[in-house]
């Protein structure tokens, strides 16, 4: 055998084992590569003040259990009080943190005229704000034809203005200190988009738009670093919550949740991105993770078994089954 062939049959094998690799990955390559080699939560995040925006429910609320056991202090955030109480003795559970370090800030993301106020109050308690998380916000499951323009303000108010107003009033201290993280939970149909979210697209494409944008204000500041993280479907109560054809309606129940990411995982992936300072990130199971990776290199196909795929969804959403389960059957998943 000659040098030439072994050293094809080497870039095959190679070729094929990062393929797998690929096929078995839940987010972006920097992301499993930051898993691997980079900085661990654990050794990053200590000591920091961390204030988590929709902390009462699903991703936020797992959040502030993972970070509690990473002994930050925590400002959680959402509309529903009561429910923040509950997160808040939950994260006291683990000895990690006392009652002095954790702050429930009841806050709707949509009263822009509270958040200076809200901010102010962070900053009286702990005297600093290390991470911004913007998490809270709202999905849609309804057709445009069918649903009323102001669901589709809602979701702007909400996912975007609401976002961009707390950002704006945690920035000024975040510059006056030189330092700082700003995190968005925005999601997959912020870079793509799907049939049923017309709404919820644009919110989270405005989102992606706003943060790449104030991501170059910021080039003069390297110690604050814009991390926007883009999930997939995970499980939550994102599908419950949702907004439908009027604003007073949401979906109501969650439906099928086995084919989503477990939240624990998400978060996991999350904590990484902040302690690597990632600037983009997909967290993803396949074929979703599959799917972005075709619509950011291949666009014009992507458009194309986004139509054929969009029918489906569309279909099962009438017949009551769960728009985003309708694509495929549940791979297995690894990480449960
Ligand atoms: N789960 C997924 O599949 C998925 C995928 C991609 C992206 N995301 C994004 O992840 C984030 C968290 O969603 P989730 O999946 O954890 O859903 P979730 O379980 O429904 O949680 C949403 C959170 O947002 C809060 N919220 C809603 N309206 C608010 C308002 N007006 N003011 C302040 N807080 C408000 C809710 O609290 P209150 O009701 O108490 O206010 C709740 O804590 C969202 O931005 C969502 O777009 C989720």
């Amino acid at each position: 055998m000659t040098w030439g062939l072994l050293l094809a049959v080497f870039a095959l094998l190679l070729l094929v084992v990062q393929l797998l690799r690929f096929l078995r990955a839940d987010g972006d390559l920097s992301l499993m590569w930051a898993e691997w080699q980079g900085r661990r939560p654990e050794w990053e995040l200590t000591d920091m003040v961390v204030w988590v925006t929709g902390a009462s429910s699903g991703i936020g609320e797992e959040l502030a259990y993972q970070l509690s056991k990473l002994g930050v202090s925590l400002v959680l955030s959402a509309r529903r009080a009561n429910e923040l109480e509950r997160v808040k003795r939950k994260c006291l559970e683990n000895d990690n943190l006392k009652e002095k370090d954790i702050l429930v800030l009841p806050l709707d993301l949509t009263n822009t005229n509270s958040h200076e106020v809200a901010t102010k109050a962070v900053l009286q308690e702990f005297g600093k704000i290390d991470i911004l998380v913007n998490n809270g916000g709202r999905s849609q499951r309804s057709l445009l034809l069918d649903t009323n323009l102001d669901v589709y303000k809602e979701l702007m108010d909400l996912n975007y203005l609401g976002t961009v107003s707390l950002t704006k009033c945690v920035l000024p201290h975040m510059i006056e200190r030189k330092q700082g993280k700003i995190v968005t939970i925005n999601s997959l149909m912020g870079v793509m988009s799907a049939p049923l979210a017309s709404g919820y697209c644009a919110s989270k494409h405005a989102l992606r738009g706003f943060f790449n944008g104030l991501r170059t204000e910021l080039a003069t500041y390297p110690g604050i670093t814009i991390s926007t993280i883009y999930p997939g479907p995970v499980q939550s109560n994102i599908v419950k919550n949702a907004f439908t054809e009027e604003v007073r309606k949401s979906v109501g129940c969650e439906g099928d949740q086995s084919f989503k990411m477990a939240t624990s995982r998400c978060v996991r992936l999350i904590l990484i991105t902040m302690a690597n300072d990632l600037k983009e990130v997909w967290i993803s199971d396949q074929p979703f993770l599959l799917m972005t990776y075709l619509g950011q290199y291949m666009p014009t196909f992507m458009l194309w078994l986004s139509s054929k795929l969009g029918k489906r969804r569309i279909e099962n959403f009438k017949n009551g089954v769960d728009a985003d389960s309708s694509y495929f059957k549940p791979l297995k998943k690894k990480h449960e």
